[in-house]
């Protein structure tokens, strides 16, 4: 497990690029936490690592997932905040997408674990004072 301490949200924007070094194509990656601990700021180094857009990047609230193709490998983007039952998942193309090209990372996966695949790897976010975010990836 590797434990990373962000002290703004800079820190967790390089350490979402930095964590994008290890991930292959058909890896999902689940991020859990509260609103505002950094998910998403996370989710944008790790797109910018591939070489896409971090600026484009916003949590997927009313598409439940975005894509982002620009890069070397496509990113997969997910927040599952608002879906309510795991039978909406075969419609928003979840197993579609994860037997894609492509990496997934999926904001609030912990809601529905038991979709997940085996060898999702979890990055948990807690808030700590101010603005202090403890990482923690757990592989
Ligand atoms: N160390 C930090 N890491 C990430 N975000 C931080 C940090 N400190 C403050 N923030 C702020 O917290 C918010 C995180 O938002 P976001 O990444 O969208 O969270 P989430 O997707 O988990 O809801 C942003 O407004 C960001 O500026
Ligand atoms: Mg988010």
């Amino acid at each position: 497990m590797d434990t990373i301490i962000s002290k703004s949200p800079e820190e967790t924007f390089l350490a979402g690029k930095t964590f994008a070094a290890r991930l292959r194509s058909g890896d999902v990656v689940a991020l859990c936490g509260d609103l505002g601990a950094g998910k998403t700021q996370f989710t944008k180094g790790l797109v910018s690592a591939f070489g896409g857009d971090p600026s484009e990047v916003s949590s997927p609230t009313f598409t439940l997932v975005n894509e982002y193709r620009d890069g070397t490998l496509p990113v997969f983007h997910f927040d599952l905040y608002r879906l309510e039952d795991n039978r909406e998942l075969p419609q928003m193309g979840w197993f579609d997408y994860l037997e894609e090209e492509g990496v997934s990372v999926v904001e609030w996966a912990d809601k529905f674990e038991e979709a997940l695949p085996k060898g999702t790897i979890f990055v948990r976010f807690d808030i700590r004072d101010g603005d202090e975010r403890l990482l923690r990836i757990e592989l």
